[in-house]
């Protein structure tokens, strides 16, 4: 285990023990890992880049937290099978080590106040933890899916009220998560979301029409994961301090931006 001195302070790059794994729906699975240093310091809204095992698979696939068990020394990881490397994930069993970088990525800001907690598709993982952090706050949690196949839903309904949504309408409302708060009448302070880029979008001008603080994950948008490729930038209403455009890194100054300040 050694200390990442080119990164920023509490990222470690740490060999990970699997603890178990299981797959919870259709070629998404819940892995959960043993890793002392980056579980310690490690919070809602962070991600973890896990690196293959598989020599020709350079680039690590980044991952958000789902759980962090600080107790335990574990974090739990929820994803969808994408690809090689997501896919060589899925085949690995209890007692098999995994390389990982992390935590990395700012985080969600905690703040008090009524809350809807937002997750869709790939995207409602991350929300779990977020939801576990604001512990007693006011909250009602928002879940889109496609279909009945739902997952997590379980974990969801010991940290509030918990709202469904499938596009085929087998489970809860029928359509998006905006259809909720339309047909639920909801209403907060603010929004935390996570999930596919027409959501988040959607989200923003909801929130923007309606006076509401917005803090959205674009973790969708991630490659490298580390800083290194640039294939994360998304738009920012400002610039950059070092470039002096109007740029940011998803994976270094994200995941996790007030709606407001990124064009998305
Ligand atoms: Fe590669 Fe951000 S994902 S630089």
């Amino acid at each position: 285990m050694e200390r990442e001195n080119d990164f920023m302070a509490d990222k470690y790059k740490e060999q990970a023990v699997i603890i178990r794994q299981e797959e919870i729906a259709t070629d998404v699975y819940s892995m959960w890992l043993y890793v002392e240093q980056i579980a310690s310091v490690a919070r809602a809204g962070q991600f973890v880049s896990v690196y293959c095992n598989e020599g020709s698979r350079l680039l690590p696939r980044p991952i958000s937290l789902c759980e962090i068990d600080k107790e335990d020394h574990s974090i739990r990881l929820v994803y969808r099978v994408a690809g090689k490397g997501t896919e060589e994930f899925s085949g690995m069993r209890t007692g098999m080590p995994l390389n990982l970088v992390g935590p990395l990525g700012n985080g969600f800001p905690k703040k008090q106040g009524k809350s809807l907690l937002i997750g869709g598709g790939i995207g409602i993982p991350p929300i779990l933890q977020l939801a576990k952090e604001l512990g007693e706050s006011e909250k009602q949690i928002l879940l889109g899916y496609r279909n009945k196949e739902t997952f997590l839903e379980e974990e969801f309904q010991k940290q509030g009220e918990v709202y469904i949504a499938t596009e085929d309408g087998s489970v809860g409302t029928r359509g998006n998560v905006l259809d909720i708060i339309h047909k639920k009448g909801l209403e907060a302070e603010r929004i935390y979301a996570c999930g596919p880029m027409p959501m988040l979008r959607a989200l923003k001008q909801y929130a923007k029409e309606h006076q509401m603080e917005c803090w959205i994950s674009l973790e969708e948008r991630m490659a490298c994961g580390i800083g290194a490729c640039l294939g994360c930038v998304c738009r920012s209403i400002e610039k950059d301090a070092h470039t002096n455009v109007n740029n940011k890194r998803v994976c270094t100054e994200g995941p996790v931006f007030l709606a407001e300040e990124v064009d998305i």
